[in-house]
């Protein structure tokens, strides 16, 4: 079963390349915020099954999969080097990039998102949820998340950041989200990596982030050799898009530490 995927993707800007790796159960536009920094060029795929993106053709996948169709859109772009940020399953991701193609990586961002894998309690879970998803769709996946994703002050406004997150989690489809719960429950333990990413690290995390919390983020910055940790006040889950300011001041602070690009 082929478990390529044509990505779609926003894209904006010109310079250097970043690749913006979304979370679940979401999609590029949750990267609006950040697609304006100026001076780089910007690259939000929707992974297979969320936004634009069609599903894979099996279930049966796992997070090098998800690597390896972003690594295919950025040959197909004729992108060698990139610097890869993700959020949460983004970031799970982004450690997938990081041991197969080490060499394609200018730098990491690793936003609210966490080394371990799954407990066995937490892999349960997840097999609970795909069965939920079989019989009943997306919603109960949105009922589940959409609450953790910001403050409880940003859910109960009009704020955009929940408009982006909402409208996103409602084009999920039930087979991207059936795919990605599999992937997250097999993902492997990446804390061992940590201690080798000889590369240019920005951790960010929102202070109120309750699915991956502050600790989370401490951990991967005392494991890895000169990371830059960023926690962010009044931010849930998504803390990019819920207090962009904040945010991409850290990355531009970081992008011209690093000189990268
Ligand atoms: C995500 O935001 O991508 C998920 O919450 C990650 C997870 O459930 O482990």
């Amino acid at each position: 079963m082929d478990k390529q995927q044509q990505l779609q993707f926003i894209g904006s800007g010109e310079g250097f390349p970043i690749v913006w790796i979304h979370g679940f159960p979401l999609a590029a536009e949750i990267f609006r915020p950040q697609l304006d920094i100026p001076g780089y060029r910007h690259i939000a795929p929707d992974l297979p099954g969320f936004g634009n993106s069609g599903p894979f053709e099996t279930d049966e996948v796992s997070m090098d999969d998800y690597a390896a169709c972003v690594l295919s859109l950025l040959d197909q772009l004729s992108i060698g080097r990139a610097l890869f940020a993700g959020v949460s399953m983004g970031g799970y991701i982004l450690f997938a990039i990081a041991k197969l193609a080490r060499e394609r990586a200018a730098g990491l961002i690793l936003i609210d998102t966490r080394a371990g894998a799954d407990s066995d309690e937490g892999e349960r879970k997840r097999y609970e949820t795909i069965a939920a998803v079989k019989e009943n769709g997306t919603k109960v996946v949105i009922d589940q998340m959409l609450p953790k994703m910001l403050t409880p002050g940003t859910l109960a406004s009009s704020d955009p950041a929940r408009t982006i997150t909402e409208r996103v989690m409602l084009q999920a489809s039930e087979r991207g989200c059936i795919g990605a719960l599999r992937a997250m429950a097999g993902r492997p333990d990446s804390s061992e990596l940590l201690t080798s990413l000889d590369l240019p690290v920005l951790i960010a995390v929102g202070a109120e982030d309750t699915l991956t919390p502050p600790a989370d983020s401490r951990f991967m910055a005392d494991k890895i050799s000169g990371a830059t940790l960023l926690e962010i006040p009044n931010a849930a889950h998504l803390s990019h898009l819920e207090r962009p300011e904040k945010f991409n001041d850290g990355v531009t602070g970081f992008l011209k530490r690093h000189r990268i690009g």
